[in-house]
């Protein structure tokens, strides 16, 4: 039985609305920072592969899992899912869930939020004209620059901060759509532009090679983890992002047509950006493995050299300031939804609470890059040996929590929700497509993830 419940905070106008706002979380750093740079420390394109299968086998399944939980329970991730655990008459304690969730945002954001710092600072860099003309070297050093000073990455962190504060204190309803709908496929083209670019560096051939020839070898088990981590981070998934925008979804729309468009399209800009970069790395004769700095230690060498280079670096980097806005606003929503359900505090208020407390956690990142770079907390664990509290940061969050949250939303949506009010949520019948979901969240999502986290232990 469908539920009479609707939101307090609205609902989105249609189905597009959704699949726009969901596409603007899922579309962000993560495709066009995180994805060449992990690709390129991981030994490219084995690595690709079992990414892809985790988007396929568990990303699209639990997209659906977890947009089902959020119409059905219409709340902040915490009361929806505390509320339908009160339906099901199980343990309230399924609410931690929701409280898991929002510590994952918090602490993502926190990073997130310098890293699309660097990506503001690059607008003025690159539309300055300052790369034209420029060698590797030249780039590298001007890389080191920013983020070798914390007052410059705490200014730009700021900024970026305030910028997110301010969307989010409106409401994610009013300006995300027309965002999205005019911002993405503008960033589209202009990974295109940079494809092109790529095609004519000298070195396309390799640099493809690497991102999509496979070869096992290269990829450990904890590769395979963060392949998986990644699937999740992408698509948003295993934190209530995607949950509370599913919770303003109206009824009637298809929530499976929705979340394969969002992540076909957030797969297609990965694929892109990897396509741009690898050649570029090849042709200059960069470390494929140079770690968080990647694109923008390679992406300015080619707007120093093409023409309107200035111009194209400048519009490729508000693009990238805008797609990663859009998902900053949906890593904290889920805490601003439940700041003001449970605390009756005001949007404004409940933004300013939660982004002062993680603009605070950003200075731990903010520091990684220069005055702590030295400070490795776990180094006595071989694959965190050199891992600053920011790659811990990144790594807790991406690879651990975000996979056992998606791990409990397909627990909870497959075996402790009736089979009938999926079919009732889901509204796909009862056919062919229904029990292939079904299947891949009851089954396949809780035994990969798993499997995965026990073979890094090195339990199996
Ligand atoms: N999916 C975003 C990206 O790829 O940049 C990051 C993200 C947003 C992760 C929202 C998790 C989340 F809940």
């Amino acid at each position: 039985m469908a539920t009479e419940r609707v939101s307090i905070h609205g609902q989105w106008s249609n189905r597009l609305a959704f699949v726009l706002a969901a596409t603007g979380s899922a579309v962000g750093l993560g495709n066009v920072w995180k994805f060449p740079y992990i690709t390129g420390e991981n030994g490219g394109g084995a690595f690709v592969l079992v990414y892809l299968l985790c988007i396929a086998v568990i990303g699209i399944p639990i997209m659906m899992a977890e947009v089902m939980l959020g119409r059905r329970g219409r709340q902040s991730p915490v009361n929806t899912m505390r509320t339908l655990a009160a339906e099901e008459k199980l343990s309230s304690h399924w609410q931690w869930l929701g409280w898991g969730g929002m510590l994952a945002g918090f602490l993502i954001l926190s990073y997130y939020s310098v890293i699309a710092g660097w990506a503001l600072a690059y607008v003025f860099r690159t539309g300055s004209g300052l790369f034209t003309g420029l060698t590797a070297d030249g780039v590298q050093s001007i890389f080191s620059n920013l983020v070798d000073e914390p007052e410059r990455l705490m200014a730009w962190h700021t900024i970026f901060m305030v910028m997110t504060m301010t969307v989010v204190s409106r409401g994610v309803r009013g300006g995300l759509e027309t965002a999205t709908r005019v911002l993405m496929p503008a960033l589209f083209v202009l990974l295109l532009v940079l494809d092109g670019y790529a095609w004519n560096s000298g070195a396309f051939k390799q640099g493809v090679e690497f991102l999509l020839w496979p070869d096992f070898s290269r990829l450990s088990a904890n590769g395979v983890l963060i392949a998986m981590g990644h699937a999740f981070f992408t698509l948003s998934l295993g934190m209530g992002a995607i949950m509370v925008y599913g919770s303003y979804l109206p009824d009637n729309a298809s929530i499976a047509k929705a979340s394969i468009a969002v992540s076909v399209m957030d797969t297609v800009v990965a694929l892109l950006a990897g396509l741009a970069i690898f050649p570029l790395v090849f042709a200059n004769g960069l470390e494929p493995a140079s770690g968080p700095g990647l694109i923008f230690r390679t992406l300015p060498i080619a707007f120093g050299h093409m023409d309107g280079g200035a111009f194209f670096g400048m519009l490729f980097f508000v693009l990238l300031v805008f797609a990663a806005w859009t998902s900053a606003i949906s890593l904290i929503e889920p805490a601003v939804a439940w700041l003001v359900e449970n605390h009756g505090l005001s949007r404004i208020h409940a933004s300013v609470v939660a982004g002062v407390v993680t603009w605070l956690f950003g200075l731990l990142t903010v520091f990684s890059f220069n005055i702590w770079s030295d400070v490795k907390l776990l180094s006595w664990i071989p694959i965190f040996h050199d891992h600053t509290v920011f790659d811990l940061l990144d790594y807790l969050t991406a690879n651990i929590m975000l996979p056992l949250g998606g791990l409990l939303i397909a627990v909870f949506a497959a075996w402790c929700m009736p089979r009938d009010s999926s079919v009732d949520e889901l509204a796909m019948g009862d056919g062919f497509s229904y029990r292939l979901w079904r299947f891949l969240v009851r089954y396949i999502t809780p035994v990969a993830v798993m499997i995965v986290f026990l073979n890094v232990i090195g339990i199996i």
